[in-house]
């Protein structure tokens, strides 16, 4: 099938490389001009395991492309997907403007049937929108509109999107139906589910997901802040609970917060969405003010050893990234951990894998970064994990020793435990 993905960020790419690898013949098209001509360069723009080889064979072969004209992809496309930005609007509703606006520019260049299919995360009733706006150029044969949400993760976004748990999809139209069975098909042959159902329920099951996962770090965080204070071990607890089937082990972890480019504005959205028909979402407000809380508790930690000053301290940072194997710091807590650290005069040195890019773009000269791990601790006064990257959970705690001015952790995602490294000479 002719497929042409609108939107080629974390989920476009991600979207239009797999189904060029089942066979498709994909385009992707963008309005970053500099970003399209990187691509079509065989440059990745965002760092994702397994993207580079798929991206790689999938360009050379042709299945590939990269273009920002959106006229003459749109023309040859059997199936159009919207992976656009929905980001919070003012009052912190989802801001539509970039779909309903696609959707405009296409209803003028649609000539035969063609199926649109949402892929952003979107409120309750945006399909119908878009359905409205394309209705007003277009006859209504020509086209149907599917709810399509992504559940990828990033950071394991192409095994993700090549074996998902399953696939969601809102339409009522059978011919929508049966393109989209079978353009899915080849990613599910393990048996996984392919769940039709109206456009409307859809919509709700994305930010129902985002939701239910978001109250869970929530919950742990407020079992974990509890478990410190009467004296529990919170990763016991944690396994304890997540032995048991109904509860299960993941999305248990608790840590600074949680943070990237999802589930902070889809919570908030879905709040908005709430209060619009004067629903009282009690839960996710109460899930949104335990988050930002919990950003704060690691540097009023610091706050209580080393005093409302930090001037003259230097503190290492070990993570920026919103979580590990990506590149994405969109919303990430180490952001306004950094920013509150500052604020407190703090002399910052920060390592991440991936991010450092992302992250020199948003604090500049304001902080220093590392050629790796152990440069950021050459003289630290203590060290802060943010983001939980594999590489940091056996370092080499003798160089830290060494290199640090006092072997003290603010362990921001619990990757140590307390008494073996107290007993290596840490501070924890
Ligand atoms: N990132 C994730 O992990 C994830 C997971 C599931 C769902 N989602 C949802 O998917 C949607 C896209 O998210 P993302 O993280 O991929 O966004 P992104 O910001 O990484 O990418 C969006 C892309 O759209 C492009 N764009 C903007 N306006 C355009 C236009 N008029 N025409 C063509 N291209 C245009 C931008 O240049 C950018 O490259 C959002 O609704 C998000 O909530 C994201």
């Amino acid at each position: 099938m002719n497929i042409s993905v609108i939107g080629t960020g974390y989920v476009g790419l991600v979207s239009g490389t797999c189904f060029a690898e089942a066979g498709n013949k994909v385009t992707c098209v963008d309005i970053d001009a500099q970003k399209v001509e990187h691509m079509q360069n065989g440059y990745v723009p965002i760092y994702e395991p397994g993207l580079e080889l798929l991206f790689e064979r999938n360009s050379r072969q042709g299945r590939l492309k990269f273009t920002t004209d959106l006229v003459n992809t749109v023309k040859n496309s059997d199936i159009i997907f919207l992976a656009l930005p929905t980001p919070p609007g003012v009052d912190g509703s989802a801001d539509l403007s970039f779909v309903l606006k696609v959707a405009e520019q296409i209803s003028g260049i649609i000539d035969k049937y063609t199926v649109i299919v949402d892929k952003s995360t979107v409120p309750v009733g945006t399909a119908e929108k878009v359905e409205a706006i394309l209705e007003k150029k277009l006859s209504k044969d020509l086209f149907d509109v599917v709810a399509n949400p992504e559940f990828l993760r990033e950071g394991a976004a192409i095994d993700d999107f090549l074996k998902p748990d399953r696939v969601v999809i809102g339409t009522t139209s059978l011919r929508a139906r049966e393109k989209m069975q079978l353009l899915y098909g080849p990613f599910v042959r393990q048996g996984n589910p392919i769940i039709f159902m109206d456009q409307r329920s859809a919509e709700m099951t994305k930010y129902a997901a985002n939701a239910y996962l978001a109250t869970r770090i929530s919950f742990m965080n407020e079992i974990a802040n509890l478990c410190e204070t009467v004296g529990a071990n919170v990763d016991y607890v944690r396994k304890g609970m997540g032995s048991d089937g109904r509860i299960g082990k993941r999305f248990l972890f608790p840590g600074i917060g949680y943070g990237g480019s999802c589930f902070p504005k889809d919570v908030q959205a879905l709040s908005k969405t709430a209060h619009q028909v004067a629903y009282n979402f009690k839960i996710l407000d109460a899930v949104m003010g335990v988050n930002e809380l919990q950003k704060q508790r690691i540097t009023e930690k610091i706050k209580t050893y080393f005093g409302d000053d930090l001037k003259g301290k230097k503190i290492a940072i070990w993570g920026i990234a919103f979580k590990p194997n990506t590149d994405d710091i969109r919303e990430a807590p180490a952001l306004t951990i950094i920013r509150q650290l500052l604020d407190m005069n703090a002399e910052i040195s920060a390592f991440d894998p991936e991010a450092m890019e992302n992250a020199k773009g948003e604090f500049s000269d304001l902080i220093t970064f590392g050629e790796d791990q152990y440069d950021v601790l050459d003289q630290a006064d203590a060290l802060c994990i943010l983001t939980e990257w594999s590489v940091f959970r056996t370092p080499d705690f003798d160089q830290m020793k060494k290199l640090m001015k006092k072997p003290i952790v603010f362990d921001g995602r619990n990757l140590y435990d307390l008494e073996p490294m107290r007993e290596v000479g840490f501070l924890l």
